[in-house]
C-alpha cells in the first residue's frame, strides 16, 4: 500500500493505471486539466485534483499528498498538433513535467514512471524492431519534448536519487482512448465505422506502427513500479502493422460498409504544418523489458482489435 500520485489520471492510459492501483489498494491522486481527459474516466475511490501539471499549485498538492510514487501520464499527445505550434508543446510536455519531477524530487518521492514515445525514437534508419540503444533521434516536437524529459528524470535520479523508469510506449489502444483529435488511429477508424462514417487513410497506408494493447501496458507499468531498475524501457510487441491491414481488420470487426479512401501522407492537406520525414516504418525490440523486469506482451493484435470494438460497441457514440 503506497500512495501515488497519477498525472494524466482522467485520460485514456492514466485512468486504466489508476483503476489497477486502486485495485491493489493504493491510495491514489489524479491530477489533471481535462483537457482531453474525461472525468467519468476517473476512479471514484481516486483523490481528483483538477490541475494543469505546469500550474504553482502542484507543489501544494505534492506537500499534502507526500507520495512514494508518481506515474507522469499527463500531456499534449498529438504529434502533428506539436509540430504546429511547438512552444505549447514543450510548455506542456518539457516545462510542465520539469515541474512535475522538481516537486516530486522536493517531496521525497521514491519513484518516477514516466510514459515516453518509443515510436518517435524508432525508425528503419538504424535497426527494426528498434532496442533501446539503436534510436533515430526525434523527428517531431512531441519526440523531442519526450526525449529531452527522459533527460531531465536521469539529472533528478543523479542529484536527489528519485529512481525513474521512463517506458517508451509504442502506439497504445483499446479501451477509453478517444477517438476524437488526430491520434490514436483505432480508435478513430473503430469510432467512425461504427458510426457508418468514412474513415480517411493518410497517404498509401504502407506506414508500419507497432500496436501494443492497453491491458499489456498496465501490466508493464505495475512491474516498473515493483522493480528496483533506473532506465529507459521499450513497451511494443516487435510488430510491424500497416494502416491498411488495420483498416481491413476494423471493417470485418464492425461490420463496416466503407471503403478504402486514401488523404494526403500525415493529414497535411489539413494543416501547414509539417513534421519533415515522419517515419515510414517503427517497431520497438522488447527484449531489454522482458530480460530486466519480465514483461511481455500477451494480448495479439486480433484479441485487442476484437476487445477494442467490444468496447466502442457498448460506449461508443
Ligand atoms: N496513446 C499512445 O499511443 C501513447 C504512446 C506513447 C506515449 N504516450 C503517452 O502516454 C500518456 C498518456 O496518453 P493517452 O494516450 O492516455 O492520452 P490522453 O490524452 O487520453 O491522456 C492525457 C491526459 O493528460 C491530461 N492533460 C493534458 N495536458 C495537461 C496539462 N497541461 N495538465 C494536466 N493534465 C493534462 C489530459 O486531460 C488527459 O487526461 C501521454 O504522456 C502520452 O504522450 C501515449
Amino acid at each position: 500500500m503506497a500512495k501515488i500520485i497519477v498525472t494524466g489520471g482522467a485520460g485514456f492510459i492514466g485512468s486504466h493505471i489508476v483503476d489497477a492501483l486502486v485495485r491493489r489498494g493504493h491510495r491514489v491522486s489524479v491530477i489533471d486539466n481535462l483537457s482531453t481527459g474525461k472525468k467519468e474516466n476517473i476512479n471514484p475511490k481516486a483523490k481528483f485534483y483538477k490541475v494543469d501539471i505546469r500550474d504553482k499549485k502542484i507543489a501544494n498538492i505534492f506537500k499534502k499528498e507526500k507520495p512514494e510514487a508518481v506515474f507522469h501520464y499527463a500531456a499534449q499527445i498529438d504529434a502533428r498538433a506539436s509540430a504546429c505550434d511547438p512552444i505549447f508543446d514543450a510548455e506542456i510536455n518539457v516545462l510542465g513535467s520539469i515541474n512535475i519531477l522538481q516537486n516530486a524530487a522536493d517531496a521525497g518521492v521514491k519513484k518516477i514512471i514516466f510514459s515516453s514515445s518509443g515510436g518517435s525514437l524508432s525508425s528503419e534508419e538504424t535497426i527494426l524492431p528498434t532496442p533501446e540503444d539503436k534510436i533515430s533521434l526525434p523527428v517531431s516536437p512531441y519526440g523531442a519534448a519526450k526525449f529531452s524529459t527522459e533527460m531531465y528524470l536521469h539529472y533528478f535520479w543523479k542529484t536527489y536519487g528519485m529512481k525513474y523508469v521512463a517506458l517508451r510506449l509504442a502506439n497504445v489502444y483499446g479501451p477509453r482512448q478517444s477517438p476524437e483529435g488526430e491520434a490514436g488511429v483505432i480508435a478513430i477508424f473503430t469510432d467512425k465505422m461504427l458510426c457508418g462514417k468514412q474513415p480517411i487513410i493518410f497517404g498509401s497506408g504502407r506506414q508500419t506502427r507497432d500496436y501494443v494493447y492497453v491491458g499489456d501496458v498496465i501490466l508493464a507499468n505495475l512491474l516498473a513500479l515493483k522493480s528496483n531498475k533506473v532506465g529507459s524501457f521499450n513497451v511494443g510487441t516487435s510488430q510491424e502493422t500497416n494502416v491498411v491491414q488495420l483498416f481491413r481488420t476494423l471493417k470485418k470487426l464492425t461490420g463496416s460498409g466503407a471503403s478504402e479512401v486514401h488523404g494526403a501522407p500525415n493529414g497535411q492537406e489539413k494543416t501547414t504544418c509539417r513534421i519533415a520525414g515522419e517515419q515510414m516504418r517503427s517497431a520497438l525490440d522488447y527484449s531489454k523489458i522482458r530480460r530486466e523486469l519480465g514483461w511481455k506482451p500477451s494480448v495479439s493484435l486480433d484479441q485487442g482489435l476484437e476487445m477494442t470494438v467490444e468496447w466502442f460497441r457498448v460506449h461508443g457514440q
